[in-house]
């Protein structure tokens, strides 16, 4: 079984669970080099199934994949050195192996690519791509996209390129001409796959979603919600057996899905910290448990709490205290004491900012399952 099998980080072997329909789908567009957008909110799950397919799909033949994060993009030229980095390790991969056999072939290849080789002492082969004069346009940007679906066409290889926390793009100052330059390159490549994700969905709406953006239509979207009641306890209980030889007591599992609302990231906060023991845990170990993330959590809930205005204050409290799924009745106006239209505005504020959703039974809840037991012991009102 895999080290870490409730990790707070990406999930992986064992720790993965399920996804078994977003996996097929997700690999069926990269198959067909189709540009995707994995949409969710934060610690949903989505770098994790994003590697998940990426593993599986190098595993096959003639599939190879590279993987960058803009997280760190602040203009154009970093922009370009991050692409680049993540598209030399990618050429690294679609160049065959040069040996004295076939040096003459490849070299003529690669001439014919505007690929520069050159032997990088011990770490053997380096492979560059030629950016147009001045590498800080847009255009070089696209050229050298181009340059690369050209290397993986003539080697005959299928590739998907990962772009995470790809908001940051629309952050740039310019970045209007950066988003046209990567759509051009992402619209003509017919070797390469693009899977666009990242932390902030409202962004990332806003740059695939608005018709008078670049990436308007370009892309398949693909929504992340939370993992299925079943799938998580058949995940679970395969677990407890490997570990204890039997399985849980299903009101525990119920239990730690009632606490986290099976928020990805807080099922496997919880359960790092009980599921792991040698015994299985009871119900007061789970309680404790969550009493002490919740406290270790506070300072960021209230946080966001400090952002919002006071009227989505209002509505997030309620929420919390009693999920909701008609926002915009009579009933549910008179309780907060707010005129519709302003719960209107308020509650969609809230869900662009990922602090409600509706979950699966069409109740409106606060994403972050801390905050009901923070509002539940009053925690919030003392602060
Ligand atoms: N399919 C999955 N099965 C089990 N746990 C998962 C799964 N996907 C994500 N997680 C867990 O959820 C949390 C967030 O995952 P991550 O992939 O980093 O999300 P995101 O990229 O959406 O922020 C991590 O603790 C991770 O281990
Ligand atoms: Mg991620």
């Amino acid at each position: 079984m895999a080290k870490d099998i409730f990790p707070l980080t990406i999930a992986e072997g064992y720790a993965f669970c399920n996804r078994t329909t977003q996996q097929k789908e997700l690999y069926e567009h990269m198959d067909k080099s189709r540009a995707v957008v994995l949409l969710a909110p934060r610690r949903y799950g989505k770098s994790s199934l994003i590697h998940k397919v990426c593993n599986n799909w190098e595993n096959d033949t003639n599939k190879l994949v590279t993987s960058t994060t803009l997280f760190h993009a602040c203009d154009l030229q970093s922009t370009i050195d991050i692409i680049i980095t993540a598209a030399h390790a990618l050429l690294d991969k679609i160049i065959p192996t040069i040996s004295t056999a076939n040096m003459g072939r490849i070299f003529s290849q690669l001439k014919k690519l505007n690929i520069t080789a050159k032997m990088d002492g011990a770490s053997g082969w380096s492979y560059g791509l030629q950016l147009s004069e001045s590498q800080q346009t847009p255009e070089s940007l696209t050229a050298l996209l181009k340059q690369l679906n050209d290397a993986a066409k003539k080697f005959n290889v299928q590739c998907c390129f990962v772009m995470d926390e790809f908001q940051q793009i629309a952050t740039l100052k310019d970045h209007f001409p950066i988003e046209a330059a990567i759509r051009e390159a992402v619209q003509n490549a017919s070797n390469i796959s693009y899977v666009f994700s990242g932390s902030n969905r409202n962004m990332l709406r806003l740059m695939f979603e608005d018709s008078a953006r670049p990436f308007y239509h370009q892309c398949q979207k693909m929504m992340l919600d939370r993992i299925s009641e079943k799938h998580y306890i058949n995940h679970l209980q395969e677990i407890a057996k490997s570990k204890w030889g039997k399985e849980s007591d299903l009101s525990l599992i119920k239990r730690i899905f009632e606490l986290t609302e099976r928020h990805p990231f807080y099922i496997n906060y919880l359960c790092s910290k009980v599921w792991e023991g040698t015994s299985t845990p009871s119900l007061s170990d789970i309680n404790n448990a969550w009493a002490s993330i919740c406290e270790a959590e506070k300072n960021d809930v209230l946080l966001s709490m400090n952002k919002i205005s006071t009227g989505q204050r209002t509505i997030l409290i309620a929420l919390a205290r009693k999920p909701e799924s008609e926002l915009f009745s009579q009933r549910f106006s008179t309780s907060v004491n707010m005129p519709q239209s302003s719960i209107q505005r308020a509650s969609k504020q809230l869900e662009q900012d990922d602090l409600i959703y509706q979950d699966d039974m069409g109740q409106w809840r606060p994403l972050d399952p801390c905050l009901k037991t923070m509002v539940g012991n009053n925690a919030y009102l003392h602060l």
